[in-house]
């Protein structure tokens, strides 16, 4: 394509949006792909998601990353819906082809990325505890899934939203890997993953797990990020744990958003540096 063609346009859309790093990770990707594209931030009224997306999309707009409040208004706007999207119930990508709009869920698979080849860690055959049964944990059933643990467990305060997650799980698993819900207390043995998908860590609070899920081999992810580290990473030190958080699935969810887009796998290992020492 030629330079002298005016960029392709992307946005991520929220409310509030001046935080995002979004912008500035993708400038990042565009600048190291070599791709002719520019990508912004634009707030949309909380009242106003369909008609920001339609006046994007009016002036040539090709995607956009949805954050919150609006991932589940981009799942309802989307004419066609990706697997893990439709298990998540919520859309942060959006692509827009003509009268098209695909809506696809890039969190999950953000989240296995940093863990299976950042971190190096397989989940096959592994014991999998994810805590918490909101947006978040549904965000990120299906890539989890995918990678044949041998055992996942959802744990909650309220045992009837981890039991509507499994519902789902079991719909969309092919049967190998043994799924259950329980609350706290009835959690039993070590783990080999513990990702902490509760808004705990905004209270400074920490599901009241036991000690002994972990052992020094258990990997500890908050998705979760931030200068301090969370309390529940706190509390998984304590108890020898591997420590994650959640800057890794950030960047990550965002190189699978400039993959579907752009059809080019961005290098993520030097931002990924960056935005820690930033952060420091
Ligand atoms: P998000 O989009 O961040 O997932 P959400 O859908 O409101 O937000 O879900 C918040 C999750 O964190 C829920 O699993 C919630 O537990 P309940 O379903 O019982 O409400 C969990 N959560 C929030 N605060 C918590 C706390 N202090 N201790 C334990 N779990 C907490």
């Amino acid at each position: 394509m030629s330079h002298f063609s005016a960029p392709d346009q992307y946005v991520v859309i929220g409310n509030p949006i001046a935080h995002s790093k979004s912008p500035s990770i993708h400038a990042h990707f565009a600048g190291i792909c070599a791709q002719h594209m520019e990508y912004a931030r634009l707030l949309a009224p909380l009242d106003g998601f369909a008609a920001s997306v339609a006046a994007f999309r009016q002036a040539g707009g090709k995607g956009a990353n949805v954050t919150v409040p609006f991932k589940l208004e981009a799942y309802a706007l989307a004419t066609q819906l990706s697997p893990r999207a439709q298990l998540a119930g919520a859309v942060n990508t959006l692509s827009f082809n003509g009268d098209q709009i695909f809506g696809d869920n890039t969190d999950g698979v953000g989240l296995v990325n940093d863990i299976v080849r950042n971190a190096g860690i397989a989940l096959k055959n592994k014991r999998i505890l994810l805590l918490g049964a909101g947006g978040a944990a549904r965000g990120v059933l299906l890539p989890l899934l995918s990678e044949q643990p041998a055992e996942f467990v959802i744990a909650n305060r309220t045992l009837s939203k981890a039991e509507e997650l499994i519902v789902l799980a079991q719909q969309h698993g092919n049967g190998t890997v043994k799924l259950q819900s329980c609350v706290w207390a009835a959690l039993q043995g070590r783990f080999d993953l513990i990702i902490n998908a509760t808004s705990a860590s905004l209270s400074d609070e920490v599901p009241p797990i036991s000690a002994t899920l972990f052992d020094s081999n258990t990997l500890a992810y908050d998705m979760m990020y931030g200068a301090q580290m969370t309390a529940f990473l706190r509390f998984a030190q304590t108890q020898g744990a591997q420590l994650r958080d959640g800057l890794g699935m950030l960047v990550e969810q965002a190189a699978e958003s400039f993959y579907i887009w752009r059809g080019v796998r961005p290098e993520t290992a030097a931002l990924m540096l960056e935005l820690r020492r930033a952060l420091e």
